[in-house]
């Protein structure tokens, strides 16, 4: 049986690390993972005047802002990543202006921001967008009620950061309750800010005066999991996940147990084996949480490839997640896609090919295909892989995995 430790989460570090903007003092934040998104975030903090420092040996990163030096963030630190809007909602609390350039959409989508913006305008800010660039301004903001029209995570993030040190009582309705939400309100809370139901449909803040430092252990990374009980599932393996909270990945459990997996836990974590029964065919619909989470769309899809029988695979969150799917049909899985729905026959060989990774988690998805198509697979712009899977080369090979990373 192999086994693996599961890293710190993305989704979760990103916004705790720019939420360190409000505190007066040293923010000590543990569990992070070593990710080129994280490296990103380290930058931009330390271009707003942060001091950072990053050990990764013990998986610390401090963040203190004795002062913040422009409220501008640098394009070229934004282009690299689109979490970046999530300074968003703390540099307009602390400073009362922000400024930063529209993330714009990646492969995945248009990825507006048009509901963190709602959320700005009203507690009393004043918004100015422009050749590329999105402005608010607020001498305070005041607390007020926010409904969004969808249940967004980076929308929540930001106006529940920005809600913080406002005037009065925000209740933010209609919200994302994935557990990143409920990570970071634990690390606000900590520093002294006033946040009540996190997880659940609707959050309330009350604002106060200011937020001192803390220290905050990151959850694990509940995609990253999904990722490797996947690769159990598909390469018909028996694995032992470390550092794993069951109930962050409950969609996909029953999932993965519809197929015929067979996952049971263990003081030491969670025990995946895809070796005892055949790998049979299901449907997935992506939902926000706790729906099945858009970020394993891909790589269940890579197992339904290779599953007994035909799926169907409706991706309702982005517009435009199907990237995967023409890299796949080049490995021989002949999944026919419509608009938002793909139906993948199932039953097939893979055979090895040179793909393209066109996002992070379409990448993780070739990778899986990779390791049990028939000959050698070559998938490229792994840097996106990168940004989300700290040391995934390695981890794979430690588990058996024929895997070897080549400069291009
Ligand atoms: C977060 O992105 C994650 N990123 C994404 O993970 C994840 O796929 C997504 O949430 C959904 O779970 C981080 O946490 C850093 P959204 P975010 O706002 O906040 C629309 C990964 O692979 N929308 O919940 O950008 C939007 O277009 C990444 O790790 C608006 O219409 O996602 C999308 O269709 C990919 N207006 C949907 O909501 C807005 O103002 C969900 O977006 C904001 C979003």
């Amino acid at each position: 049986m192999g086994e693996v430790e599961i890293s710190g989460s993305k989704n979760a570090v990103l916004p705790i690390m720019a939420a360190a903007l409000l505190a007066e003092g040293k923010c000590e934040i543990m569990d992070v993972p070593e990710l080129r998104d994280v490296a990103v975030m380290c930058d931009l903090l330390r271009s707003l005047g942060s001091t950072v420092s990053e050990d990764y040996e013990k998986s610390v990163v401090t963040i203190e802002t004795k002062q913040i030096s422009t409220n501008e963030a640098p394009y070229d630190l934004v282009k690299k990543m689109r979490a970046s809007i999530l300074i968003m909602g703390p540099l307009l609390a602390k400073t009362g202006y922000a400024k930063v350039p529209l993330p714009g959409g990646c492969t995945i989508g248009a990825r507006p921001i048009d509901l963190h913006i709602k959320g700005f305008r009203t507690m009393g800010a004043e918004i100015i967008e422009g050749n590329g660039y999105v402005e608010a301004k607020a001498e305070k903001l005041v607390g007020c009620n926010v409904y969004l029209d969808s249940p967004s995570v980076g929308a929540t993030e930001n106006i529940m950061m920005a809600a913080v040190l406002a005037e009065g009582t925000t209740v933010i309705e209609n919200v994302a309750k994935e557990p990143e939400i409920v990570d970071l309100a634990n690390f606000l809370n900590k520093m002294g800010a006033r946040i009540k139901g996190a997880g659940t449909d609707s959050i309330k803040i009350e604002g106060v005066e200011a937020l001192s430092s803390a220290k905050h252990a990151v959850i694990p990374d509940r995609i990253e999991t999904g990722t490797f009980m996947v690769a159990a599932a598909i390469t018909k393996g028996n694995i032992l996940i470390r550092n794993v909270v069951p109930d962050h990945v409950k969609s996909l459990t029953a999932k993965l147990k519809e197929c015929g997996v067979v996952i049971a836990f263990s003081d030491d974590g969670m025990i995946v084996r895809g070796d005892i029964n055949p790998i049979t065919a299901t449907d997935i619909k992506t939902l926000p949480h706790p729906g099945f989470p858009t970020d394993m769309q891909s790589q269940f899809m890579a197992l339904l490839t290779v599953a007994e029988g035909q799926s169907t695979v409706i991706e309702t969150v982005f517009e435009n997640r199907f990237m995967h799917v023409k890299e796949l049909n080049r490995m021989g899985a002949n999944i026919k896609e419509e608009g938002n729905r793909a139906t993948v026959p199932g039953g097939r060989t893979l055979h090895g090919a040179q793909v393209v990774a066109t996002d992070l988690r379409a990448g993780a998805a070739l990778v899986l295909a990779g390791m049990v198509a028939d000959g050698t697979t070559e998938v490229s712009r792994i840097f996106h892989v990168e940004r989300g899977y700290s040391h995934f080369v390695e981890k794979f090979r430690n588990l058996g995995a024929a895997i070897l990373r080549i400069e291009d």
